[in-house]
């Protein structure tokens, strides 16, 4: 008797320890595979982001900013509190659902999806992105061509990254920010 009860918590042990190793190994998956698609999670910091919605772009009620990549949702609240619109697009689910739980305010929208598939809203005025080097061209190329598709200016903010070969309108030691016409590509 004791020795079937023994045999049968022996056998239960492989299947516990499995469902715990898909709890740990979903979110590791999430959170590592993301480089396939863009940067890893890594949030820029509020006190900087307070600093360039000051000083670099005065951001205010008439805009609506775009972050690919939103993790989150830091950039977004930062956003709402100037009283812009805010729109998220970010990849990571658990990301997701962390930014919704915590950006309450009605200006804000996250949406759960690959932001290289994304048709940015209409009203987007300022595009941010804390990405990396390997992505930040085809980035800046995304939003010179939402300026032509809106056909009106577009600004272009990039956290720690710079465009290769495009000079930027602005910068200030941590953000870059580009003022992207509406020009046809060559
Ligand atoms: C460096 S973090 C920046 C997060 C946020 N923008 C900030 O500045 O705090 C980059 C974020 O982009 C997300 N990401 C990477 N590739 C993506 C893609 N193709 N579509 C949507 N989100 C993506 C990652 O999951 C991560 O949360």
């Amino acid at each position: 008797m004791i020795s079937k009860l023994l045999k049968s918590h022996l056998r239960a042990i492989p299947n516990k320890m499995s469902w715990w190793l898909w709890v740990l190994l979903v979110p590791v998956a999430l959170f590592g595979l993301v480089v396939l698609r863009g940067a890893p999670y890594v949030p820029t910091k509020r006190r900087l982001l307070d600093k360039a919605f000051t000083d670099l772009y005065q951001l205010n009620d008439k805009d609506t900013l775009v972050d690919i990549g939103s993790g989150d949702g830091v950039v977004l609240r930062a956003a709402a509190r100037r009283g812009a619109k805010a729109v998220g697009y970010e990849i990571n689910p658990i990301l997701v659902l962390i930014s919704r739980l915590s950006s309450r305010s009605s200006l804000i929208s996250v949406r759960l999806m690959d932001f290289w598939y994304a048709e940015l809203p209409l009203e987007t005025t300022i595009i941010y992105t804390f990405g990396e080097a390997r992505d930040i061209k085809r980035m800046y190329e995304k939003a010179e061509l939402t300026a032509i598709a809106h056909n009106k200016v577009i600004y272009f903010m990039s956290f720690g990254f710079n465009v290769p070969g495009k000079k930027p309108f602005k910068y200030d030691g941590s953000f870059y920010l580009y003022k992207v016409k509406p020009l046809q590509r060559g």
